[in-house]
């Protein structure tokens, strides 16, 4: 369990992966790492190859409406919502741009690229979608406005974010009007920090970090839309966290990654990254997880996530954090499979289980990974 870790762990190809990276139009490096550590990793890329599988959630604003009057509202205008394990995230079957392609809305890479988080970008998708219906609405067989673009959106009764993510935020153990201060080190475009402010029904404080400016505007948008106002945004890097001499009971950091587990919405990923950018990401993290788990208060809880599936990203960085803080312990989560114990050459703490990973084709989420840590009393 030694921190050492060669960071990005190099695989060597073979057979299998040169077919799959062609068959599936990856790198290969990509996919001689997937079948190292993915179940049935054939099934997930087939999976992921079919637009048909992808999966659609929002998250009831509480702060606006609740999970009844909001189906009722949205179903009154012929949108299918199906429960989930969540009672305020709802599964959409028809989000209102008729299977669309991304590349089929016009929607660049350049554009998407600009936008580092998952759930942003379904978003955008579905706000394309009404550009267009309102252009060629018969030739697409649109019959509603997308998700992205009703009343009730605008209004932010909801917010178009992956069941992954919202279970991120539902794992930090906040309770309404319990007061807390919460820091969200990775903030923009809002979907946790919304999910945090109605978690706490706009009592307490957030904190919102976002380092990049040009991120700001989206983040402002949503916590004005979504009627928060718990929260001062902090354009700064939130590894610097420790100058503002604040303390926080919690923590969440959804940090900046590769996001492999994203190429589902975003098909350009299986191959602009390479491996210098699982690198440049595993070192920012790793300071990110520190900075974060500093300010942290004895017994306040740190959520940590990424929706990534490379090791890397994932269980090396929670392994730097226990092997550089003793008083760092990782809690169980409830969803998701269990995290890896070991990869490659180097063994984990055995209570790496306790983290979780999603796949799309298990879990019908992007592919995510999320680990819950608790700062030991004092
Ligand atoms: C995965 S996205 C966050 C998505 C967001 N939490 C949500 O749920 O909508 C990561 C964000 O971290 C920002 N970021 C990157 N490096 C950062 C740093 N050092 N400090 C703070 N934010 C950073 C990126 O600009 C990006 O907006």
């Amino acid at each position: 369990m030694d921190d050492n870790l060669d960071c990005p762990v190099l695989i060597t190809g073979n057979e299998q992966s040169r077919f799959l990276s062609e068959r599936y139009g990856y790198k290969e490096w990509m996919i001689s790492r997937f079948l190292n550590f993915i179940p049935y990793p054939e099934k997930m890329l087939d999976y992921i190859h079919d637009s048909k599988n992808l999966h659609y959630y929002i998250r009831v604003n509480t702060l606006r409406t609740n999970p009844q009057e909001l189906k009722r509202r949205l179903g009154d205008k012929g949108y299918h919502l199906n429960e989930t394990i969540l009672k305020e995230v709802f599964e959409i079957k028809n989000p209102g741009f008729g299977g669309i392609q991304i590349k089929d809305a016009g929607i660049t890479t350049a554009q998407l690229n600009n936008n580092e988080d998952n759930d942003n970008k379904d978003a955008v998708t579905m706000q394309k979608g009404y550009d267009l219906q309102s252009s060629k609405d018969s030739d697409l067989g649109l019959k509603q406005p997308s998700i992205g673009s009703t009343i009730e959106y605008l209004k932010g009764y909801y917010y178009i974010q992956d069941l992954s993510s919202c279970i991120a935020v539902e794992e930090l153990e906040i309770h309404d009007g319990s007061g807390l201060v919460v820091l969200d080190m990775a903030a923009a475009p809002g979907g946790k920090t919304t999910h945090i402010a109605q978690k706490l029904n706009n009592m307490g404080a957030i904190f919102a970090c976002e380092s990049n400016s040009n991120r700001l505007a989206s983040l402002l948008f949503n916590l004005s839309r979504c009627f928060v106002q718990n929260t001062a945004v902090l354009n700064m890097k939130a590894e610097e966290i420790n100058e503002l001499e604040l303390r926080f009971d919690r923590v969440l950091l959804d940090a900046p990654c590769t996001c492999e587990g994203i190429i589902m919405k975003d098909n350009s990923r299986k191959k602009s990254r390479n491996l210098v950018d699982l690198e440049t990401c595993s070192i920012r993290q790793k300071k990110m997880i520190i900075s974060g788990f500093n300010v942290l208060k004895p017994n306040g809880l740190l959520i940590y996530c990424t929706c990534s599936f490379a090791p890397e990203e994932n269980e090396m960085i929670i392994q730097h954090l226990l092997s550089n803080h003793k008083d760092a312990q990782i809690e169980p989560l409830l969803y998701g499979m269990n995290g890896l114990t070991s990869f490659s050459k180097y063994q984990f703490d055995e209570k790496m289980v306790y983290t979780k990973r999603f796949y799309p084709h298990i879990h019908a989420t992007n592919g995510f990974f999320i680990a819950k840590i608790r700062k030991k009393p004092n």
